[in-house]
């Protein structure tokens, strides 16, 4: 088959931003300073500032975000569960469990991707320990202050999968300054990427003392082999931190080019049968993904197939099975029902969207999606 036409992620790095980040490796590679250096701190500094929140930490993925939050949260022999969506990523199922809590899957809302309030008042229990929230595609639901607030009053503390939402605000607020922290993820395909890494934002001291502790093998002082606590190697190095600084410095850009496509691609479903794009309630958003909810006759892999043969390759769903349904965590995660969670697993596709794109390529796939929903629709 021939290369697709439109691709579904891409990363972007101009000339310019290119050149930034040579110029930062040599000096990084000639001075010998490769870890724990300025670009790092800088990195630090500028996600702090751009989010707002008090500290941002460097580490070496989201997961490693999500599993020095967790251990900094919870302390070093985690102890209770953590409600987790049931439809999202391993990661946000798989830190809690690492760092020696337990999972309790939640369902979630169909319009919003993530639980309710009412769904976790339901769910919690007198071992609940806090709630992992996911901005899922990037959409920050309106209850999370609701969600916060109820977390306090219960003493639980709310813990942001930030994976998806660089950049997501609502009424003001980025996503990762809602709870008592927030996890970040800079992988290749998302929002921007320091090739791996990520990031925890908290405004709390003491948690982001914990987080550099947990991060960097247990040790209170950064060169000194003391070391206090079961910490892991989650450093980030110094050459990741200068592709994402240069990153960051796009990522306003990035936001306006990437909701301009989502605006083309939500002008354009109007009135389509059997669809329904999944759409943040607030702005900015990432847009991280375009989420697009099929009616159940619509067979997703003829579709995929179809647009696939017309030139547009569909972005990875979010995701294709709820968490219990994966085989690692069979006897470690209760499995449970989550209608809403189940069907959005096996009835959405991800609309291509990246930087790279122009208002061209988001007509093609307009175009290409309608012509193979005439063709995978079971009648
Ligand atoms: C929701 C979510 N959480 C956590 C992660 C983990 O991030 P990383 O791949 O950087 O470890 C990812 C993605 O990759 C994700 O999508």
């Amino acid at each position: 088959m021939t290369n697709p036409k439109v691709v579904p992620v891409r990363p972007d790095f101009s000339d310019t931003d290119i050149d930034t980040i040579l110029a930062s490796v040599r000096t990084s590679l000639e001075t010998g300073q490769l870890a724990q250096g300025e670009q790092v701190a800088a990195f630090e500094a500028e996600t702090a500032r751009f989010t707002g929140a008090r500290h941002a930490v460097a580490v070496a993925s989201g997961t490693a975000a999500l599993v020095c939050a967790l251990r900094a949260t919870a302390g070093e022999h985690g102890d209770g569960e953590v409600l987790v969506p049931a439809n999202s990523f391993y990661s946000s199922a798989a830190a809690p469990l690492l760092a020696g809590l337990r999972v309790r899957l939640v369902d979630v809302e169909a319009d919003t991707l993530a639980p309710s309030s009412r769904t976790l008042e339901q769910a919690v229990t007198d071992a609940t320990a806090g709630v992992l929230l996911v901005h899922m595609g990037g959409i920050i639901t309106p209850e999370v202050t609701a969600i916060a607030d109820w977390c306090t009053r219960r003493g639980l503390w709310l813990l942001e999968d930030c994976a998806h939402a660089h950049g997501s605000r609502l009424g003001g607020r980025h996503a990762g300054t809602f709870g008592v922290a927030g996890a970040f993820s800079f992988f290749a395909t998302k929002v921007i990427t320091s090739a791996e890494g990520g990031m925890v934002t908290t405004d709390d001291d003491e948690l982001a003392a914990r987080v550099r502790l947990y991060r960097n093998l247990g040790k209170p002082e950064e060169w000194r082999s003391h070391h206090t606590v079961l910490g892991e190697n989650a450093r980030m190095s110094e050459l990741h931190a200068a592709v994402g600084r240069a990153q960051l410095r796009r990522l306003d850009e990035f936001l306006k080019i990437r909701d301009r496509l989502a605006q083309r691609y939500t002008a354009g479903l109007y009135g389509l049968p059997h669809v329904r794009p999944v759409l943040p309630q607030h702005a900015p958003a990432s847009w991280y993904k375009y989420v697009v909810a099929l009616d159940p006759a619509v067979d997703r892999a003829a579709l995929r197939a179809r647009m696939r043969e017309a030139g547009v390759q569909l972005g990875g769903e979010i995701y294709e099975m709820p968490l219990d349904a994966q085989p690692v965590f069979a006897g470690r995660i209760p499995v449970g029902r989550f209608p809403v969670a189940e069907d959005l697993c096996a009835h959405h596709i991800a609309l291509p969207l990246h930087t790279r794109m122009g208002e061209d390529d988001a007509d093609a796939v307009l175009a290409a999606l309608r012509a193979a929903l005439d063709t995978s629709v079971e009648r």
